[in-house]
């Protein structure tokens, strides 16, 4: 059984998740999504840009015929994409959701970046320059729909991803529904600490995305990799567990909620057997010195609303 956080509406939060963004070709995430289940899965983290939820919702859908699971004990969690951001497109956002996934409901709904796309065409509209086309929509206007989904019951909980510390208060200053949790990159080569010390004073559970750095990944390539630090598997041998282990249990150790994404059986199961062992004061110590600002997820950075222009 996975354990659980509260989250400050008194839902209960799956302490880890399953990231599907990538989770294999056409095909193959249904598969990997069953799979995960079946194993002990009680969180998958989508979103309407991963272009898979009908995959998704499929093999959710499939366990409960099974009796494997009821909807009930599965945390499912989707994004409203930057071209949805126009107060009325919010509804039109979760509602494409909900329908390629088959469910009535979602458990978390998050605006998936703080800033917003031109509408109505492609997911990634871009200039003859190549340049993302913004569109001007404050992310307050479109946070007042998403308490509407919530009232309306498209979904339980309503939060963030990618806002910074300014940005989220912003959001708190208004709301009269607050985030639950902001999702961000979150990984022992970015570790995020003012950022979590900050939505922890303010009653908001940080879901770490990329918490493997996200080793396969385009981005990547030229950049270090914590899955191949030395201390990191230094402290792996002594625990007789892998790298990716040691990342997960430190994440979670920190009171983040890690989504790590693999489409491999064994990898699956490793990345959720971290509840047998504990990493001392030490050792969280010596992971957090390890820190160095390797950001993987980053796009749109001339957006007026980029949120990683300042400290955090
Ligand atoms: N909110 C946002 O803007 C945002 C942005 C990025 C990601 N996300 C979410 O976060 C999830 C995870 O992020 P991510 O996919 O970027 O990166 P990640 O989970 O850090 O890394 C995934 C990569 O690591 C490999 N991997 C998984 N487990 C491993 C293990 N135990 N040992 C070695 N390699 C392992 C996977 O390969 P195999 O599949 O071959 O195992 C895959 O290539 C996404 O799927 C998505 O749900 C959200």
């Amino acid at each position: 059984m996975i354990l659980t956080v509260k989250l400050n509406d008194n839902l209960d939060f799956p302490i880890i998740g399953l990231g599907t963004y990538n989770a294999g070709k056409e095909g193959e995430v249904e598969e990997v999504v069953k799979h995960a289940i079946d194993i002990g899965y009680r969180h998958i983290d989508g979103a309407l840009v991963y272009e898979n939820e009908k995959e998704v919702g499929a093999a959710i859908k499939a366990k409960i015929a099974e009796g494997v699971i009821m909807r009930d004990d599965i945390f499912v969690t989707s994004k409203l994409w930057n071209t949805y951001h126009k107060p009325e497109l919010v509804m039109q956002g979760i509602k494409k959701t909900l329908s390629d996934l088959g469910l009535e409901y979602l458990d978390l709904y998050l605006v998936h970046w703080p800033f917003a796309f031109q509408e109505g065409g492609s997911l990634m509209p871009k200039d003859e320059n190549d340049k993302f086309i913004p569109s001007d929509v404050d992310y307050l206007d479109t946070w007042k729909v998403m308490e509407e989904c919530v009232k309306l019951g498209l979904t339980k909980s309503v939060g963030l991803s990618n806002f910074n510390s300014e940005q989220i208060q912003r959001v708190l200053d208004v709301a009269t529904i607050k985030p639950v949790v902001n999702q961000i990159e979150c990984h022992p080569y970015l570790n995020q600490s003012k950022l979590i010390a900050f939505c922890k004073e303010r009653g908001i559970v940080v879901t770490a995305y990329s918490p493997l750095g996200s080793p396969n990944s385009i981005a990547m390539a030229d950049t270090p990799a914590p899955l191949k630090d030395p201390k990191l598997q230094e402290i792996a041998k002594e625990h007789e567990k892998t790298a990716a282990q040691i990342i997960l249990r430190y994440l979670i150790q920190h009171g983040t909620v890690p989504i790590p994404k693999s489409s491999n059986k064994e990898r699956l199961k490793e990345n959720i057997d971290i509840f047998n062992f504990k990493l001392s004061p030490q050792e969280m110590a010596s992971i957090d010195a390890l820190d160095r600002n390797v950001r993987v997820c980053t796009f749109a950075e001339d957006h007026k609303l980029y949120p990683f222009n300042i400290e955090f």
